[in-house]
């Protein structure tokens, strides 16, 4: 007999890490002005966000949070099924699906819950999920709850896809292929058009996570399939609001009989606690401020653009990014680590990426971009990856 608690008695990976001054998880944010923070006493460039178009600062969007508590106040208190369901939820969903180009759209508290919720009711018994491997846990998770079977395909190969559908459709009933329209580590876009090829062919539904792809990429940062045109080829859009929509949230958006049934089978959406007013409100605030100030994503995608030149110029490797996520690749998680804090000590907020999350040897440093950082914060950036690249031997 073991004592339960004894696997966190000797959890010792993470102390380890602190013991060696370099944890670099949990920093406690001070202030925020969006693109730079505030810790442990001084102001420092943050490249580690999702906060692609700077909205959690916005003027509009603020005003429009708080004017949201002084109506409803600061909670929900219940589930929407129940208690907490608002007006400004359904409005929310109607403006939504319209942004996005679908019937209906569901707004769940999180992202996370979403696709919990959402895979998990949609593949019964005799069906089957398609997941690439380099999706989000979400959808590991929804994947895990889900009672039909899992595959997942190597990474982005449509030939592999199409090879296990060949060989194995049949022995479902429905096929749903799930993958991320941007990766969340890699910023690598999804290859759409060979999943939609391949989801016809072998008559599959396909499943899009937009969390990175919505407000960056297609007109107004519609997502991925606004990107290449294939909207109505993707049945159900997964997104989140706790990225470009600068808040916390999440949902999934397709035909309306689809999303009636989520809503009334999807455990995660109808046993936990509505999304709070101000968040509703905020995102609302959000779609308003990306219809009349479109100039964000210009410069968002400049500031894209400049750092993928800038630290690929400086010999970084960079993987196939094309997207705002800019990954650093440094080698080992040790020397990740290293890098982290040096970064940090420089005046510069970002995070390591390390194995299992990346394959051995291949952990990075995820940078990330936003509409609203300076020429002079990137210039800053940049210089300081010069001066450490060099310093850690990574570039010449
Ligand atoms: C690709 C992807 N899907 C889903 C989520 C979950 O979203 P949320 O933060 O709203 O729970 C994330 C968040 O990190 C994500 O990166």
């Amino acid at each position: 007999m073991m004592d339960l608690f004894e696997k966190c008695r000797s959890f010792q990976d993470a102390k380890t890490l602190m013991g060696a001054g370099l944890y670099p998880f949990f920093k406690p944010i001070e202030a925020s002005q969006g693109s730079t923070v505030t810790t442990h006493g001084t102001k420092r460039v943050m490249i580690g966000s999702n906060n692609y178009l700077g909205l959690t600062h916005h003027p509009r969007v603020m005003a429009a949070a708080k004017r949201a508590i002084d109506e409803f106040g600061t909670g929900c208190t219940g589930s929407r099924f129940l208690n907490g369901n608002l007006v400004s939820h359904e409005r929310l969903e109607e403006s939504l699906a319209k942004f996005l180009g679908k019937e209906a759209c569901l707004v769940f508290s999180t992202g996370f819950l979403a696709n919990q919720g959402s895979l998990s009711c949609l593949v019964g018994r005799n069906d089957a999920i398609l997941s690439d491997r380099e999706n989000h846990a979400s959808i590991i998770e929804g994947t895990r709850l889900a009672v039909g079977e899992t595959i997942r395909f190597p990474h982005n190969d449509m030939d592999a896809l199409d090879r296990i559908l060949t060989e194995k459709r049949a022995q479902y009933d429905g096929v749903l292929i799930v993958a991320d329209g941007v990766f969340s580590m890699s910023g690598e876009i999804v290859d759409l058009p060979g999943l939609v090829k391949i989801a016809s062919k072998h008559n599959c539904k396909l499943y899009i996570d937009d969390a990175h792809s919505l407000g960056v990429l297609g007109e107004l940062g519609r997502g991925t399939g606004a990107h290449f045109g294939l909207t109505d080829e993707v049945d159900l859009i997964m997104g989140t609001f706790s990225k470009s929509f600068a808040s916390i949230g999440g949902f999934i958006a397709g035909d309306a009989d689809t999303i009636h049934y989520i809503k009334h089978k999807a455990r995660p959406f109808m046993f936990s606690a509505a999304m709070p007013p101000s968040a509703v409100a905020t995102v609302q605030e959000c779609l308003n401020v990306i219809h009349e100030e479109p100039q964000i994503f210009d410069n968002l995608w400049k500031n894209a653009r400049k750092m993928k030149r800038e630290l690929s110029g400086l010999g970084f490797d960079t993987l196939a990014s094309q997207t705002p996520i800019i990954p650093v690749v440094i080698g080992d998680d040790v020397k990740a680590f290293s890098f982290t804090k040096a970064l940090y000590e420089h005046g510069v907020f970002a995070t390591p990426v390390v194995s299992p999350a990346v394959p051995a040897g291949m952990a990075l440093i995820r940078t990330s971009y936003m509409a609203t950082h300076t020429e002079d914060d990137l210039d800053y950036v940049a210089e300081v990856f010069k001066k450490l690249g060099k310093q850690f031997g990574l570039i010449r």
